[in-house]
């Protein structure tokens, strides 16, 4: 596999300043990923790591080769104490503000891989509350209708009905709320505020917030009726939360929760992840044909002004979203690789990749709309009703 993953050879754009910002809410600039590993205090994903997943698994994942899943916490203690026999739970979730997009799919598909690979129970959280008390804008009736959508991607990913329950705050409280008081009870509003940078001016509801999606972190072990190990596969924006969760879990009785952190898919502007804000360089599970070609159309590259230019000092594939979107989505690693260095060596004009993004998302898109519709039927198989599950 060529290398790709120096801190120099980033994947946003060069024509961007070294500031960057990455929270639960916001992400902005010129990512740098070994800078975020040390901002945030987690642990690269090293050699040994792969090594026991591929002793467990017997492969390894595309999105661990290609290192899209770069960072963790306790990742490797996850892995020990499933060769002691001790399962683990999956948690994972998503904040139904709009529809979802491919970048969404990216930690849901790599979760389908982990559950089917560890056989592992999954509990799925949609904080519709979150996403209300965030915009100043959304109404509760719109936050419901985009719940119920979502609803229908998460199913369609395709995870085991017997061993998946999702969670959505504002109807199943019940479960949630006496985790939270007690991890609400261990955090000050001081802690609260540096973690995820609240002020004098973010409203009450949003402080009082993180509690509830760290609950899930614990709902296993309370079903279980003993401490048990959950690993969370999310990109590395959801972090704070769980720095903040793993702070209290022992002084509660519980495991510290495990994370995989990845990148973000970029969107396909000049820069910054894949995002609902930006709906026109966003492929979303929603979006018909030609949409997705008009998308693909407009999307900005790494290619030089004219043909010429091009065949002459060849592309810039590293800078490019549309070659980052084909090498995580669609393209193999070995057609991955000679793509780059075609970009490189200008015998590769972006028209061909431009057209092998449309015609893979394309695809993918309408078998992924079969599977959301048959996901109407089979809704309440899925949402969790306080019982144990996935025996
Ligand atoms: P949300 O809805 O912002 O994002 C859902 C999931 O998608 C990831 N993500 C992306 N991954 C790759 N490329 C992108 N462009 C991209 N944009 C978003 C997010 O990291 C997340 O994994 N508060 C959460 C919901 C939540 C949650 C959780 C997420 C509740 N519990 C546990 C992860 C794990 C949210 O608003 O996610």
């Amino acid at each position: 596999m060529i290398d790709v993953s120096s801190s120099k050879n980033n994947e946003s754009n060069d024509n961007l300043t070294d500031e960057f910002k990455v929270t639960p809410w916001q992400v902005e600039g010129k990512i740098d990923y070994n800078k975020l590993i040390e901002r945030f205090g987690t642990q690269p994903i090293t050699q040994s790591i792969l090594d026991k997943v591929k002793k467990a698994t017997g492969e390894l994942h595309p999105l661990l080769k290609l290192q899209y899943f770069f960072s963790h916490r306790d990742f490797d203690w996850i892995l020990d104490k499933y060769q002691e026999h001790e399962n683990f739970y999956l948690y994972t979730g998503r904040g139904p503000s709009g529809m979802v997009h491919m970048g969404h799919l990216m930690p849901w598909m790599f979760t389908k891989y982990l559950q089917d690979k560890f056989g592992s129970n999954l509990l799925f959280q949609l904080t519709d509350d979150e996403k209300f008390l965030y915009a100043q804008t959304r109404s509760m009736e719109e936050i419901r209708l985009y719940t119920y959508e979502n609803i229908l991607d998460i199913i369609a990913t395709g995870f085991d009905s017997k061993k998946t329950r999702i969670v959505v705050d504002t109807k199943h409280i019940q479960y949630l709320y006496p985790l939270a008081s007690e991890i609400a009870k261990r955090i000050t509003f001081s802690t609260a505020k540096s973690v995820f940078g609240f002020s004098n001016s973010t409203n009450v509801g949003m402080i009082g917030f993180p509690p509830i999606q760290a609950a899930p972190c614990f709902l296993p072990s309370v079903i279980e009726g003993k401490p048990t190990p959950v690993l969370i596969p999310a990109a590395i924006d959801q972090d704070p939360y769980w720095r903040m969760t793993r702070d209290v879990a022992e002084r509660m009785g519980y495991y510290k929760p495990s994370q995989i952190h990845s990148k973000f898919l970029p969107g396909l502007g000049m820069s910054g992840k894949m995002s609902s804000s930006k709906p026109e360089t966003a492929i979303f599970t929603s979006d018909e044909p030609e949409e997705i070609e008009k998308k693909v159309s407009a999307a900005f590259t790494g290619g030089q002004a004219t043909v010429g230019l091009q065949r002459l000092l060849g592309g810039n594939a590293i800078g490019c979203p549309v070659f980052w979107y084909l090498r995580y989505f669609f393209d193999t690693e070995r057609e991955s690789d000679e793509r780059l260095l075609k970009c490189k060596s200008g015998n590769l004009l972006c028209g061909e990749c431009k057209s092998d993004l449309a015609k893979g998302s394309k695809s993918f898109i309408t078998n992924f709309k079969k599977r959301r519709e048959k996901a109407k039927d089979v809704i309440a198989n899925f949402m969790y009703d306080g019982q144990s599950y996935g025996k």
